[in-house]
């Protein structure tokens, strides 16, 4: 069974099983046929992470594929480009110098190589197909074509700068309707190119050189050398127990497992405590342990490769009895008063939508389980495309500290650990994740959102590990804070009750709804898969029997 954000692209990943094809096979197809499906959210310009179960070895493996910092990156540099166009687009969100040294094709290379066993040039051919024929139109993508109008409206140099993208998502001058194909001939051309010439191509060969030449246009550093020393890096996974479970996630550079690990940890600590009693007390310690473990990812997250990032410390049960201590039932506090000590603080941004990632699932006949979220971050990324191959370039810079003090896209403020630096990679909240029951694979998710993946998994995690069904999982409205801003975030319908009781708890509401896309398979003792794509999205599991 495949899970994906595009009924399309789930199909793609099916026929590929169905071929015999492995769960890597059908990945590698899939997240292929996203970059054509869903080029707002992911593609070859961007990145991501692989955390997988091997069936034949018992064994996990986290694949980080995440985009690094050109040679050139520095906070200076940013400074500069904001002292030149005070109050323009965020040189870390729009053109050159948003742009990461692109991990997605180094990523699924390295996967195919490792894990699978269909030829590369097979697996590609179905996404250009699809670039070819065109896509189906659907609601995300015109979401996406509203988003850069609304940019284009506010800072108009972009409409001339990224003219192609804008002509290209309003085929014959206007929006697209839902339900007609959209062609992405340039896209098939770079897919096809890649197929017959293998990754090479990217990193040191015609499609890097396209690269170069785009981000230099759009006044970036990225060099041929920047491509040519990209390198795939594997990691240990980040493992804990909850609830009588295992669970498996991704380490840094992404700060979900830790993240996760250390609220569950403090929901067990305070639990065990007592004086726990009920719905509105579960929320209530649900955000105060998010509050923590955000302030402690603010502090102390980033690349472990370049800062000294505490993990064992902070995913530690001491660390979260310590923290549980802290809370208190009837009240909940400033927001200095979270996490280890209290980082630096900006003025709190509004956080954007789900619409720059995508995560996807998939689980095989012989057991083996995939979950790889990827991203080029912000919608259309860097908007920033090379020519002629239609490659989307992400601008996950914005993941970074570029400017310190300074909330990035997702008004996180974040720390020391996370400043840009040549050839570190951005903190990330992608949490690709696998849960055990006795050793064997249950449950598989992920999701796009920004830092409301974490939230996310973690909200449709326990639900199902508390015994709710997962399509009701899935749909319940999800609460969200991310210590900065210090506001509670929730993306549907909350009982009066349970509002006005946190309200009391001196919790205070934002009025946006934003949200994330979850997608799950889940593992039944007699083998039976049960998909869920997020019904707030457009997404669908595609099973073979
Ligand atoms: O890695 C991250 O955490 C972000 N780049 C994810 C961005 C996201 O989920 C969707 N954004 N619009």
């Amino acid at each position: 069974m495949v899970a994906s954000d595009s009924a399309e692209a789930s199909q793609i990943g099916a026929d590929v099983l169905k071929g015999g094809g492995n769960a890597f096979d059908a990945a590698i197809a899939t997240s292929l046929a996203l970059a054509v499906a869903r080029p707002q959210s992911t593609g070859l310009g961007g990145g991501g992470f692989l955390l997988a179960y091997i069936a034949h070895d018992e064994a996990f493996v986290a694949l980080d594929f995440r985009e690094s910092a050109p040679a050139a990156a520095s906070t200076e540099r940013y400074d500069a480009a904001h002292r030149r166009n005070p109050g323009g687009p965020s040189p870390s969100v729009y053109g050159g110098d948003a742009i990461g040294v692109p991990g997605q094709v180094a990523g699924l290379a390295e996967i195919s190589r490792r894990f699978g066993t269909r030829p590369w040039v097979e697996l590609i051919r179905p996404a250009a197909e699809l670039a070819r024929r065109g896509i189906t139109v659907d609601g995300a993508l015109l979401e996406a074509r509203d988003e850069l109008l609304k940019d284009v409206g506010r800072w108009p140099e972009l409409a001339q700068r990224y003219a192609g993208l804008l002509e290209w998502l309003s085929p014959g001058g206007s929006a697209p309707r839902v339900g007609e194909r959209l062609k992405n001939p340039d896209l098939a051309r770079g897919l096809l190119l890649l197929a017959e010439m293998g990754p090479g191509a990217f990193y040191d060969g015609p499609l890097a050189e396209a690269i170069v030449r785009a981000a230099a246009a759009a006044g970036g550093s990225l060099t041929a050398d920047d491509l040519r020393h990209y390198r795939v890096r594997y990691r240990e996974p980040i493992r804990f127990s909850y609830a009588g479970c295992e669970i498996v996630t991704m380490p840094p550079p992404s700060s979900g497992g830790v993240c996760m690990a250390e609220v569950c940890n403090i929901l067990a600590a305070a639990r065990q405590g007592g004086g726990i009693d009920g719905r509105h007390d579960a929320a209530h310690l649900l955000l105060e342990a998010l509050k923590h473990a955000f302030a402690d990812r603010a502090r102390y997250l980033g690349d472990a490769d370049f800062a000294d990032v505490p993990v064992q410390r902070l995913t530690s049960r001491a660390h979260a009895e310590a923290l549980a201590r802290t809370i208190r039932r009837e009240r909940t506090q400033a927001p200095e008063r979270y996490g280890t000590t209290a980082p630096t603080s900006g003025p709190a941004a509004s956080p954007p939508d789900d619409r720059g990632t995508s995560h996807l699932c998939v689980v095989d006949r012989w057991g083996n389980v995939v979950a790889l979220t990827e991203t080029i971050n912000g919608t259309l990324g860097s908007l920033v495309v090379a020519e002629p191959f239609g490659i989307l370039l992400n601008n996950q810079m914005d993941d970074f500290v570029t400017r310190p003090g300074t909330p990035n896209l997702f008004g996180l403020v974040q720390g020391e650990a996370n400043v840009v630096a040549p050839g570190k990679r951005p903190l990330s909240s992608m949490s690709p994740t696998i849960v055990l029951r006795d050793g064997r694979p249950v449950l598989v998710l992920g999701a796009a959102g920004g830092p409301r993946i974490i939230t996310a998994v973690l909200q449709v995690m326990l639900a199902t590990l508390d015994g709710t069904p997962l399509e009701q999982a899935m749909a319940a409205p999800r609460l969200h804070h991310q210590w900065q801003p210090d506001l509670v975030f929730h993306d549907g319908p909350l009982p009066d009750d349970l509002r006005l009781d946190l309200e009391r708890r001196g919790h205070r509401f934002s009025d946006e709804r934003r949200t994330a896309s979850v997608n799950a398979i889940m593992i039944l003792p007699d083998g039976t898969l049960l998909g869920a794509s997020d019904p707030r999205r457009f997404g669908r599991p595609v099973g073979v029997p």
